[in-house]
């Protein structure tokens, strides 16, 4: 495990905050549960069905652990008449609320939008429309954000030059498919938050294309680089250029090149992905060929935090996201 991983987890582990586990009968899960409570690291909620998590793990022990039959507990009414009020001006019938709850992606949300847990994190078994969809009708965005977006912290192997100590943010790379300037701008900054926050580096962003400083002209170019105006017009105290060539970003050789005089150019440790297919391609290189370890991917911008695993996720990977999850609720 990474040293940043270990130091989140022990930040985590300070904090005592309560996370709702939405697949609460997937294997997975609930091995995560029982490594999650003997760590300390959170309170966990898993929704499911007692009976069915006890034959998936056998002999387990589950003290400390809440286990919320959401398809028969006594909350039901509660959470179905608070979906009810946020999206009945959208056509929402108490009918169509109580059949929602019955998705415990729903349910896990509308625990934290009650106050009963701090944050939700699913994905192990659903796409993540079905993670993000919920959390961006019920919870939707903190305050002064517009869009929600995600990022990957990638984490070099040992003595890797680049990031800071090795350690990188990279984003979006899992929410928003084809975002517009203004968007763009919105993930930027973000990311930036979102690094200082998790990772405790001073964010020096870029913002990725395939043309630097104008050597390219494209629609697509001019959205990058309206889009790094935008940033520094609202975030005047970030470090951001753009925009820039991956290689442009990281290697100081080629920076001096094509990008003299940059602050970012050569050092930069966000990466901003033009589009989400860029981001995930991406995020998937760095973890594959470049042996990196790929934490995310971490939703930013929500009023309160729900993420998303991977489905190709393992246990370790669930106690890592439950942690960041853990940190990023206020
Ligand atoms: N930020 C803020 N609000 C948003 C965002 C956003 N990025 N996207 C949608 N919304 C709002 C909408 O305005 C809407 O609000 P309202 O209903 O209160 O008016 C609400 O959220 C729901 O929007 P929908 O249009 O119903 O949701 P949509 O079908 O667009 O789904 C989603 C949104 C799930 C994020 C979609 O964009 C998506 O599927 N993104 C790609 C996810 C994906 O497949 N990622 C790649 C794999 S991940 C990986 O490899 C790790």
């Amino acid at each position: 495990m990474s040293k940043l991983m270990q130091s989140i987890r022990a930040k985590a582990a300070t904090l005592g905050k309560r996370i709702v586990l939405a697949e609460g009968e997937e294997e997975r899960i609930i091995n995560a549960a029982l490594k999650i409570r003997d760590a300390g690291i959170a309170k966990i909620t898993l929704l499911g069905n007692p009976d069915v998590i006890a034959t998936k793990v056998q002999g387990a022990d589950f003290s400390g652990i809440e286990i919320v039959d959401f398809k028969a507990c006594a909350d039901r009414e509660k959470y179905a008449n608070l979906l009810y009020d946020i999206r009945k001006a959208k056509g929402l019938t108490l009918e169509d609320a109580y059949r929602l709850i019955d998705d415990p992606l729903y349910f896990g949300v509308l625990m934290v939008k009650a106050g009963d847990a701090d944050g939700m994190v699913g994905g192990s078994v659903r796409s993540t429309g079905d993670v993000l969809r919920p959390a961006l009708q019920i919870i939707k965005t903190a305050p002064g954000i517009k869009t929600v977006s995600s990022v990957f912290i990638i984490c070099l192997p040992e003595g890797s030059p680049y990031g800071e100590d090795g350690v990188m943010v990279f984003g979006d790379c899992a929410v928003n498919p084809m975002p517009d300037a203004g968007q763009l701008s919105d993930i930027a900054i973000a990311s930036a938050e979102t690094a200082k926050v998790l990772c405790g580096i001073e964010p020096k962003v870029a913002m990725l294309s395939f043309s630097t400083k104008g050597s390219a002209k494209h629609d697509v170019v001019t959205k990058v680089q309206q889009a790094t105006a935008m940033v520094k017009e609202a975030a005047p105290d970030l470090a951001v250029d753009g925009e820039l060539q991956l290689d442009a970003a990281l290697v100081p050789t080629v920076a001096k090149l094509k990008a003299p005089g940059s602050a970012v150019a050569g050092c930069a440790n966000v990466l901003i992905f033009p589009d989400l297919q860029a981001g995930n391609i991406g995020y998937k290189l760095a973890q594959r060929l470049g042996n990196a370890e790929a934490v995310g991917p971490i939703c930013q911008g929500f009023a309160a935090p729900v993420n998303d695993l991977s489905r190709g996720c393992n246990v370790e990977d669930v106690v890592d996201v439950v942690s960041i999850t853990a940190l990023q609720s206020k």
